[in-house]
């Protein structure tokens, strides 16, 4: 296989297994989709009036990466991510783990950078081998009453001298809105563990809580009123889902020492591309033209992203959210899941291979391993019967497990496509994520479903908070 330097996008096998090709009648529309979702970003950054038909319009985060690495260039201490660079680089020096609270968008875009790109034991590393970074803990995002007694006792159990910097930890709330239950409860309560080991009213208070929140609401009143060293906004226009980019994602990012201008860069490239390719050189156009023609001609409505390799299942878990917020409306939508292979071809991949015939199976395969490829040793007495294999390597082992797979679903004509990262490293995933969020709105634009908001979630939270009233 040639390795290449960016992403790429391939669907042959997808369409071979259904007998169909490329159809130029919905590259066409797509076409068209696209010039509205330009056009979105156009109108938004006008200042005209929105109109009734296009809200929300949030499409704030198409140009974001550039505009934020044009202003990082233009100026010399004052750009947003020169001051994630600071306030990230302060919080490292002075912390040793930091809890990030926050929930749907404002969480699992951070968690989706955490589990690719950090090292798979991070948080049971110590400092050292850590480089500095701090342990990251992820919370406010369940109402979970033993998973938060949990932190509460493994914080308390981290040590009780705010003078060791191994004992010292942090909160970043993340809330748009800044009126999410599930994050709201969760800050009053482990704000109060925080200020109990530093001392109520004290500076390290105000120093190591970090809210990144919207222009207004009550995350916001509060950041104001206790005078917080740092409080980061979210723009109105980009929404939770599709704020991995802001510092919604950026600040836990640069907290754990990744490279936030090379996520920025990686994004800015695929919007790029989508903007200028023509279809066949467009993973954006590519990968919506292929989920959108097996949907509405073959009945495939259930996607399902086939994960390879355990350190992308939270970004999984992150598309789940972005393609059923953004389009399961109107009684429409497809319906994503996540598989993590090889470990779930052992739970899901017998349906996957026999079951029904609403699936497209799209693969997101890493070309190369982030370390040493480790090789299986011969042994001596061979019990185990391994020797005819030894001298293998484990991505030898992942590419024979990825091609059997893609060939016994193209053998039962199921359809597959791939996504081929070289590596997982932040250039690799800025495109990946800015790809799948612009296939998300293109799809809803092609078929007419606004794909910012998400009106249906309010229902579960009005009743719970009637519920909370009565009782
Ligand atoms: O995509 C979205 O807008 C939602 O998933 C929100 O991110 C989620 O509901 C959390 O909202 P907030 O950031 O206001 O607490």
């Amino acid at each position: 296989m040639i390795m290449g330097t960016t992403l790429s996008y391939n669907a042959s096998a997808a369409y071979r297994a259904l007998k169909e090709s490329r159809s130029e009648e919905v590259e066409q529309r797509l076409l068209a989709a696209r010039d509205e979702v330009l056009a979105d970003v156009t109108l938004l950054r006008s200042q005209q009036p929105i109109p009734a038909e296009k809200e929300p319009l949030d499409a704030g985060f198409i140009d974001l990466p550039r505009r934020l690495l044009d202003d990082d260039a233009r100026s010399t201490s004052a750009s947003l991510l020169r001051q994630i660079d600071t306030v990230s680089a302060t919080l490292r020096d002075a912390l040793d783990r930091v809890v990030v609270l926050g929930i749907g968008g404002s969480y699992m875009g951070a968690r989706a950078l955490f589990e690719a790109l950090c090292h798979p034991y991070h948080n049971e590393l110590n400092r050292d081998a850590r480089d500095g970074v701090p342990r990251i803990s992820f919370a406010g995002n369940n109402l979970d009453n033993d998973a938060l007694h949990g932190l509460l006792e493994l914080l308390q159990r981290g040590g009780s001298d705010p003078s060791d910097v191994r004992h010292r930890w942090g909160l970043v709330v993340i809330s748009k809105s800044g009126g999410t239950l599930e994050t709201a409860v969760a800050f009053r309560i482990v704000q109060r563990a925080l200020e109990k080991f530093y001392g109520p009213q004290s500076e390290e208070v105000r120093q190591s809580v970090v809210p990144i929140t919207g222009d207004e609401g009550k995350l916001h009143d509060l950041a104001a009123a206790k005078a917080y060293d740092h409080v980061f906004p979210i723009p109105d226009n980009v929404g939770g889902r599709f704020s991995v980019f802001t510092p919604v994602g950026l600040l836990p990012a640069a907290l754990l020492g990744l490279d936030v201008r090379q996520l920025l860069r990686g994004a800015s490239d695929m919007t790029e591309q989508f903007i200028k390719a023509p279809p066949g050189e467009n993973p954006v156009l590519d990968y919506t033209a292929a989920c959108h023609l097996l949907e509405t001609r073959h009945g495939r409505s259930i996607r399902v992203l086939s994960t390879w390799g355990s350190r992308l299942e939270a970004l999984g878990f992150w598309y789940d959210q972005l393609l059923s917020e953004s389009l399961g409306k109107d009684e429409r939508g497809a319906t994503p899941i996540t598989v993590v292979n090889t470990r779930d071809l052992h739970s899901r991949g017998q349906q996957h291979q026999e079951g029904c015939l609403d699936k497209l199976i799209t693969n997101v395969i890493v070309e190369s391993p982030s370390y040493d490829p480790i090789r299986l040793p011969t042994s001596l007495d061979d019990q185990d019967q391994l020797n005819r294999l030894a001298g293998k390597s484990y991505p030898e082992f992942l590419a024979a497990a990825v091609e059997g797979t893609n060939q016994a679903y193209a053998d039962a004509n199921r359809p597959t496509a791939d996504i081929v990262l070289p590596r997982l490293d932040e250039y690799s995933l800025g495109q990946l994520l800015q790809m799948l969020m612009l296939a998300t709105v293109l799809e809803g634009r092609l078929i007419g479903t606004n794909p910012y908001g998400q009106p249906g979630v309010e229902a579960y939270k009005n009743n719970m908070a009637t519920i909370l009233e009565q009782h």
